[in-house]
């Protein structure tokens, strides 16, 4: 992969990259039209990354269907799709971290430990194996997204990073691979997160800005529904995701909520 992207570059193209873990949706696919549209080489990477799972998380149960995400992928755009094996990944010795420090404390880090630093780790090896001019993410993890940009900036990789909004169900579910562990019943539930997001929406609309109150009309309809469970839900900084009082400045709201067992995020955007 790295020779053929050395070529590449030889030869002038731009390269993008679309970083995931597989089990492709319209999401994912998002990002690779979007890509598609700015570069003139796809690389679609699909990589379940060990090192950003917890040893209770779903490693080994993660929804894994390479062929199906090929299918998909190539009439969506993708120039080459780069799946390494784990071991290719990490060879016997493999001891090197990238940490994101105050990024990576808030929110998904408090609720999973290390988490961050195998997402950082592993981004900067498939930067270093595909050689992108352009990477692109979605603002469905949003933390994600600012980890990656900061750390972008932080070791002057030259690579420009691009957001994408997040896909969502006609009903308002985000689009998540995890989606397929939900039953039926379940996934209604998981409706109460992009209820919770809209209700804080509406009041932010309505004028309101205090984040108490923010926070609450978010937790509403997670509270009032018995099969979801909430992790957290905050109103913080859009950039820094630094806590906020009030959602004068640009701010984002955040939602992490099990579903049985299965942790689901969302988000959105207050104002700016
Ligand atoms: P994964 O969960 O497969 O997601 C890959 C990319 O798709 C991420 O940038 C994610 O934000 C984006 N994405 C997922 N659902 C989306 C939706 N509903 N709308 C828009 N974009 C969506 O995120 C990872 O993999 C990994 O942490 C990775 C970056 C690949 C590192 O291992």
């Amino acid at each position: 992969m790295r020779a053929k992207a050395e070529d590449l570059r030889r030869d002038g193209k731009k390269i993008a990259v679309v970083p995931t873990m597989g089990a492709l949706h319209e999401g994912h696919l998002a990002l690779v039209r979007h890509a598609r549209a700015r570069a003139d080489v796809v690389i679609l990477t699909i990589f379940v990354n060990p090192t950003q799972f917890g040893p209770k998380e779903d490693l080994s149960r993660y929804p894994r269907d390479e062929e199906g995400d090929l299918v998909k992928a190539r009439p969506a755009g993708i120039d080459l799709a780069f799946c390494p094996s784990a071991e290719a990944m990490y060879p016997p010795g493999a001891q090197t971290f990238v940490e994101v420090r105050e990024l990576q404390k808030p929110l998904c880090g408090a609720s999973r430990p290390g988490h961050f630093a195998g997402v950082a780790s592993v981004v900067t090896k498939l930067f270093h194996i595909t050689k992108p001019h352009l990477a692109v993410f979605g603002e469905k993890d949003y933390q994600q997204l600012a980890i990656i940009r900061r750390m972008t900036r932080d070791l002057d990789f030259g690579i420009e990073i691009q957001g994408v909004p997040i896909v969502r169900e006609a009903d308002g579910l985000a689009l998540s691979s995890r989606n397929a562990y939900l039953s039926p019943e379940q996934r209604l539930a998981a409706l109460s997160l992009s209820k919770g997001l809209a209700a804080a929406e509406a009041a932010y609309k309505g004028g309101e800005r205090d984040a108490k109150a923010l926070v609450a009309a978010a937790r509403a309809p997670l509270a009032a529904e018995p099969l979801a469970r909430i992790d957290y839900v905050e109103l913080r900084d859009a950039d820094e995701l630094s806590e906020l009082e009030r959602a004068d400045q640009k701010a984002v709201l955040a939602i992490a909520a099990f579903v049985g067992t299965t942790r689901l995020i969302d988000n959105r955007v207050l104002g700016g």
